[in-house]
């Protein structure tokens, strides 16, 4: 592929997981890092070193409003991603955004809604669905190796960085229901969410020992309430804060638990 027709990409944020997102799309054939962004002069001193071919700015809007730019990768605090993702989308960019994608089930849905109208690509990077343990359990999944799955259990005991703008359940459960997501593949029937605290302010509290469990089944009809957290990061029919509601004959449900420990 001849270097013009290369896809260009703009990323913003550059703290602990930007640099493995400049890295990956360096390597990708047909596309090319043009310019990183990040508000602190020192991440930016740091893509100088690395990439010393790579414009670097202070000002995100070079990139989200930049004509040169084709996609972008945005790689900030969650807070950050709905309006960033947004302002790409109606410049008429390409959106590569990091877990969680939004704060919100509603400014997911937004973002959807435009990139479809605009005719445009947008992707949460779901780092698993492309590592070779998750593919593998799929390959024995879809060969019928496992046989009939009767139940789904998820520890997530690596909490890694602590955020401090989101709950431990809106940054790490993304992981683990796109895993399930990828796995199981059939709509989420209802979602039972049962949190404690074990330090801080409450169950929402980041590193307070979240438990989150989750019922997953077949059937179409479901209840509607919601539960934000969970139902962001999958599309999930039904929702209920304490028991699964409606739901089909217990045959039909796969149950689901995912641990936050
Ligand atoms: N896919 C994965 O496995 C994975 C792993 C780690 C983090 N993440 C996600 O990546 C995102 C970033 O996480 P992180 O750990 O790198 O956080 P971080 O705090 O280390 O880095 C965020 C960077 O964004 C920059 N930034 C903040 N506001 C900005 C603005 N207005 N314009 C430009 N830059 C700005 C900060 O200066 C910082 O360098 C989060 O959504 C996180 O959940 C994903």
């Amino acid at each position: 592929m001849v270097k013009n027709s290369m896809l260009k990409i703009g990323v913003i944020g550059y703290g602990y997981w930007g640099p493995n997102v400049v890295r990956n799309f360096t390597n990708a054939g047909g596309a090319i890092v043009a310019a990183v962004s990040d508000i602190n002069p020192n991440s930016l001193a740091r893509v100088r070193s690395m990439h010393p071919s790579v414009e670097v700015t202070q000002n995100p809007d070079d990139i989200l409003l930049s004509p040169e730019i084709d996609a972008v990768a945005i790689v900030t605090p969650p807070l950050l991603h709905f309006p960033m993702a947004k302002k790409a989308l109606e410049n008429g960019k390409h959106v590569f955004v990091e877990k969680p994608f939004t704060c919100s089930t509603a400014e997911a849905e937004q973002l959807i809604e435009i990139a479809d109208r605009k005719h445009l690509q947008i992707m949460v990077d779901h780092t698993f669905l492309f590592t070779g343990a998750v593919r593998k359990i799929r390959e024995l999944i879809d060969n019928d190796t496992l046989g009939t799955l009767y139940y789904y259990d998820s520890t997530r005991v690596n909490l890694g960085m602590f955020q401090n703008d989101t709950n431990v359940v809106w940054d790490l459960a993304p992981h683990d229901l796109s895993i399930m997501d990828y796995l199981i593949r059939r709509a989420p029937e209802a979602v039972v969410n049962c949190a404690c605290s074990c330090c801080g302010a409450g169950p929402e509290a980041a590193g307070g020992g979240v438990r989150a469990v989750t019922a997953l089944g077949s059937s179409p009809t479901a209840g509607t309430r919601a539960l934000e957290p969970l139902r962001a990061a999958l599309p999930v029919r039904g929702v209920a804060p304490g028991v699964s509601r409606g739901g089909p004959a217990a045959a039909t449900v796969l149950p689901v638990r995912l641990t936050v420990d």
